[in-house]
């Protein structure tokens, strides 16, 4: 799909783009190129669960975790009318992001952090609604999928390398009564993770299976002591 050109605005690397590609994700465009992971339909299904959530969890911004070119945490935003701040590693991502909320008409209340979560939200932050799209493919499966920039798609040996680290940053920055939905690959993979949950002070409230993929909605394991 050619992208249009209304309201478009293009931001530092997402500049250098060769083809950019844009794709429908709910009610928003969301722009990308061949450095970026494409953005899947089915994860739409975790905005919509981020909106659900919202009318149960305390006010506050959307922290969401790997969030590539933005698409999921951007609908999120979009329906619950909530902040956004959004996280990613890679430099040419996080300008996407930027440049699909701009296209949104959300760039006023969404931030997008370029880094490393372990690195870039500082450890006072708390957040009501936290959501994680890691790379979950181990990395002996990745030259599967060669159409996927690898640092989007390696979750090193079992795939959950990155996700256990969300675990940790969401069991740090959760805000008491908040919630979190993560992403994984599989309910074997879901299993897996479960499992180190109660380590970060946290508990897997309900899964819900997708044929490409797993949702996890975690909250802290004891609310009174947040
Ligand atoms: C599976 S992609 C998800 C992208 C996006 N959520 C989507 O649906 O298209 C994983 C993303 O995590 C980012 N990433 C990997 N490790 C990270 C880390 N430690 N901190 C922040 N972002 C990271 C990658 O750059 C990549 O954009």
């Amino acid at each position: 799909m050619p992208e249009g050109t209304g309201g478009a605005v293009t931001v530092g690397a997402a500049q250098d783009a060769a083809c950019v590609d844009v794709v429908t994700f709910g009610e928003l465009c969301i722009a990308f190129d061949e450095r970026v992971l494409r953005p899947r339909q089915w994860t739409s299904a975790q905005s919509d669960w981020a909106t659900q959530l919202s009318s149960d969890v305390p006010h506050g911004a959307v922290l969401e975790l790997c969030a590539g070119a933005g698409s999921i945490g951007l609908l999120a935003a979009a329906r619950t009318g909530r902040p956004l701040v959004a996280v990613d590693a890679d430099p040419v991502a996080a300008a996407y992001a930027v440049r699909n909320a701009r296209r949104a008409g959300l760039a006023d209340r969404v931030e997008v952090r370029t880094g490393r979560f372990e690195d870039v939200i500082g450890c006072g932050e708390r957040y009501p609604l936290v959501l994680a799209d890691p790379p979950w493919v181990p990395r002996q499966q990745t030259d599967r999928y060669p159409e996927d920039p690898l640092s989007a798609i390696d979750g090193g040996h079992d795939g959950l390398d990155v996700a256990r680290g969300c675990l940790a940053t969401i069991g740090a920055h959760l805000g008491p009564g908040g919630a979190a939905v993560i992403q994984v690959g599989s309910a074997a993979q879901a299993d897996a993770l479960a499992d180190g949950a109660a380590r970060h002070g946290l508990r897997v409230v309900q899964v819900r299976h997708f044929p490409r993929g797993a949702l996890m909605r975690l909250d802290h394991l004891d609310t009174r002591n947040r």
